[in-house]
């Protein structure tokens, strides 16, 4: 097949904080060090999505996942029937959990898969910690099942794509979510909702219909809600209100203050927005924010902030 995949130098590349391009039995993946708000900040930016969807955390071994997330015994007996393989699991993010809060979107939940793929694996045994990995596609473009197609979309953007020939399942993986008895199905993937019920000896939530709806429990489609209240685009905060500043121009507060990025740059505004979201909404019950650019990974920051100041109730 003449793939001599350079597994050593892609490691090199994620201790490094770049993006590293790696074949999984689904489709290809985009991974950073999800541990590192900065890499994976440049996946958002690399992908060009205007929202920051969590990302799947791939690992090595169960082993490994138990030290991100809280596996119940539904979760464990679904790991050991269809790990290594393409199904990913959301569980509760465990107590000291390292990753990076923007690879999970600020949720208390965690996506983590174990992937197949012998290349993939071996990378991933390599790095010895959590690689957070979309599709390596860019936003709207069909997923990446060839080493090619990754490097015609992203060639430019990642530091190196490890080739391990095309990938099986062609498909994303299946996702099922243990936050909820009986789990639910949240994606349709590799592995058919079917094996997953036979395994279990039960039914999953979701996916199914009723009355012409589909049955998602509330919790499903969750977006990080602070407690605190959010002020979008102002100037200035008042008295009693922490400050989410952005760029150079800040005007004095006599107050909590963290600013997303004091040079302006909307890359590293993305890597600490839901840090600095999380530290000011143990501060204060209400933050102000100022403007931040629409441009970029500004789009992203932008709609997860009105999310983030939209009323509790309707979960979008
Ligand atoms: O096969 C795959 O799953 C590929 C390969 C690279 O592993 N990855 C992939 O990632 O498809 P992505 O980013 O395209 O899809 C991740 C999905 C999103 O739909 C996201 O909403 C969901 O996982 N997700 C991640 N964390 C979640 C969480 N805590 N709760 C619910 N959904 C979550
Ligand atoms: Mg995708």
């Amino acid at each position: 097949m003449g793939h001599t995949p350079d597994i050593a130098q892609a490691v090199e590349a994620l201790r490094a904080g770049k993006l590293a391009a790696f074949p999984t039995e689904t489709v290809y993946g985009l991974g950073a060090d999800a541990r590192s708000d900065t890499a994976v900040a440049a996946i958002y930016a690399a992908k060009g999505r205007p929202q920051f969807n969590p990302l799947i955390m791939h690992v090595a071994s169960l082993q490994e996942a138990r030290r991100y997330g809280a596996f119940s015994d539904t979760a464990l007996k679904l790991a050991e029937a269809f790990w290594p393989g393409p199904l990913t699991l959301v569980v509760p993010k465990s107590a000291d959990c390292p990753v990076s809060l923007l690879a999970t979107a600020g949720l208390d939940s965690i996506a983590l898969r174990v992937p197949a793929h012998p290349v993939g694996r071996a990378l991933l045994t390599a790095f010895g910690g959590p690689v957070a990995a979309p599709s390596a596609n860019l936003s709207g473009r069909l997923s990446p099942t060839h080493a090619s197609h990754v490097r015609d979309q992203l060639g430019d953007k990642v530091a190196e794509i490890v080739d391990g020939g095309p990938t099986e399942v062609g498909l994303e993986s299946t996702i099922v979510s243990c936050l909820t008895d009986p789990p639910s199905h949240l994606r349709a993937g590799g592995v058919a909702c079917e094996e997953i019920e036979q395994a279990l000896g039960i039914k999953l939530a979701g996916g199914e219909m009723e009355d012409g709806k589909p049955i998602s429990p509330g919790q499903l489609q969750h977006h990080y809600a602070p407690d605190a209240t959010l002020r979008l685009n102002v100037e200035r905060a008042e008295p009693g209100e922490a400050f989410l500043a952005f760029g150079p121009d800040v005007p004095d507060h006599n107050g909590v203050l963290k600013n997303l990025s004091p040079s302006g740059d909307l890359q590293e505004a993305a890597a600490n927005l839901f840090a600095h979201l999380h530290e000011l909404d143990a501060a204060a019950d209400r933050i102000a924010v100022m403007p931040v650019p629409e441009t970029g990974l500004g789009e992203a920051i932008n709609d997860r902030l009105r999310r983030a100041a939209a009323p509790r109730t309707l979960d979008v």
